[in-house]
């Protein structure tokens, strides 16, 4: 069997490294890696292929940035001569970002068999250009990998088939619980004993200036008293760089910080504050309290079952929760089931039957 997998974006890297392990133990498996260079940076791309010991791409597609349209439809055109050229039996796509709707696309015209992994998740939001991406590479898949029992579900309200669903449990905790004992040595020096770790990225949060001013206002109020550490995603330092805010002792700007290095801050922070879907999850397998600054969320398994908080856009909620915090009144979450680091295990045994 050949499995042909697509990457883009740094969400998705963390995903593709458990299954291309996983299927690498098995026999008869010849895979191919595309990258479609979505995220490009040393440190949003390369750094994790290393830590995370994903092979080299077989194909860097070196889209880079854009619109929405430019960035899909380059992909699209980019990838089709690879995929035609490859014939894969299967292609496996991760996530929500544009590089997998735009792989699912372009595999389901040739008729080319394609399974999602991270499938049926829905903030029921679709002004987040993720949730366009996850509804419709669902469509378009025909082996679908749930992390939660709610995905199964919004797949069956969808009317997908229930032979094409399987709840697998979470590829990115098979990364976590792998590399969680390397963390601690990565752990950046000079850190505050308490500190919060905020990470922002989402246009909603970030792309209009007066909205992510009161956001910063916010996050360096809380800093006078619990000390602030931000890894700056590029799109974000981008509008940062635009207002003019300074980086401080209680809000610190960082870099954006390689997978080990932000593994190991999270496991020592006394909260996350956060928009990013991911960061949800780890920061519930880890017992971390976080709080969300979104109005949905895509995985409410965080909420109902882990540390996760939805904030929205109230100021006055997350310095209110913060404090709870501070008080000692954190939410005690418990870790979901099927996040136990043999999400990977179970697809490759399934796609070994499915084919
Ligand atoms: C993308 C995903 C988002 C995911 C996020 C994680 C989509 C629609 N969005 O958002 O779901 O949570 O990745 O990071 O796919 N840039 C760089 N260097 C890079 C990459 C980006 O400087 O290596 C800058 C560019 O200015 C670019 C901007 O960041 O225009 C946004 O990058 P893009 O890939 O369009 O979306 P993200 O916001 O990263």
């Amino acid at each position: 069997m050949h499995f042909l997998h697509v990457v883009g974006a740094r969400p998705n890297f963390m995903k593709v490294a458990p299954v291309t392990r996983a299927l690498a133990a098995r026999q008869r498996v010849r895979q191919t890696l595309v990258h479609t260079g979505q995220h490009y940076d040393q440190n949003m791309s390369d750094v994790f292929f290393r830590e995370l010991e994903i092979p080299e791409p077989d194909f860097n597609l070196a889209v880079g940035s854009g619109t929405h349209a430019e960035q899909t439809g380059q992909i699209m055109l980019r990838f089709e001569p690879v995929v035609v050229e490859q014939k894969p039996d299967r292609v496996l796509v991760y996530g929500d970002v544009n590089s997998t709707i735009a792989a699912a696309l372009v595999c389901a015209k040739l008729q080319i068999p394609v399974a999602h992994v991270e499938a049926g998740l829905r903030s029921f939001d679709r002004s987040m250009p993720e949730e366009i991406n996850r509804l419709l590479t669902d469509q378009l898949a025909d082996l679908l990998f749930t992390p939660s029992p709610d995905g199964d579900r919004n797949l069956l309200r969808e009317g997908v088939p229930r032979e094409r669903i399987h709840f697998v449990g979470n590829v990115m905790v098979d990364t976590l619980v792998r590399l969680l004992p390397k963390a601690a040595a990565a752990l950046p020096a000079g850190l505050p004993e308490h500190y919060a770790l905020v990470t922002l990225h989402r246009p909603s949060n970030v792309d209009d200036l007066s909205g992510l001013k009161s956001l910063l206002d916010a996050l360096a109020g809380i800093g006078a008293t619990l000390p602030i550490i931000f890894p700056v995603h590029p799109r974000t330092r981008q509008k940062i760089g635009e207002l003019g805010f300074s980086h401080s002792e209680s809000l610190q700007l960082w870099e954006p910080q390689s997978y080990l290095q932000f593994l190991a801050l999270q496991q020592k922070a006394t909260v996350v504050i956060t928009d990013s879907g991911g960061i949800q999850e780890e920061t519930t397998f880890l017992g971390v309290p976080c709080l969300t600054l979104r109005d949905t969320t895509e995985r409410p398994v965080t909420v109902e079952v882990g540390t996760n908080v939805i904030i929205g856009r109230d100021m006055n909620l997350l310095v209110r929760e913060v404090k709870a915090v501070l008080n000692g009144k954190r939410k005690n979450g418990r870790i979901p089931p099927l996040w136990d680091g043999r999400a990977a295990e179970r697809i490759a045994r399934i796609l070994e039957e499915t084919g």
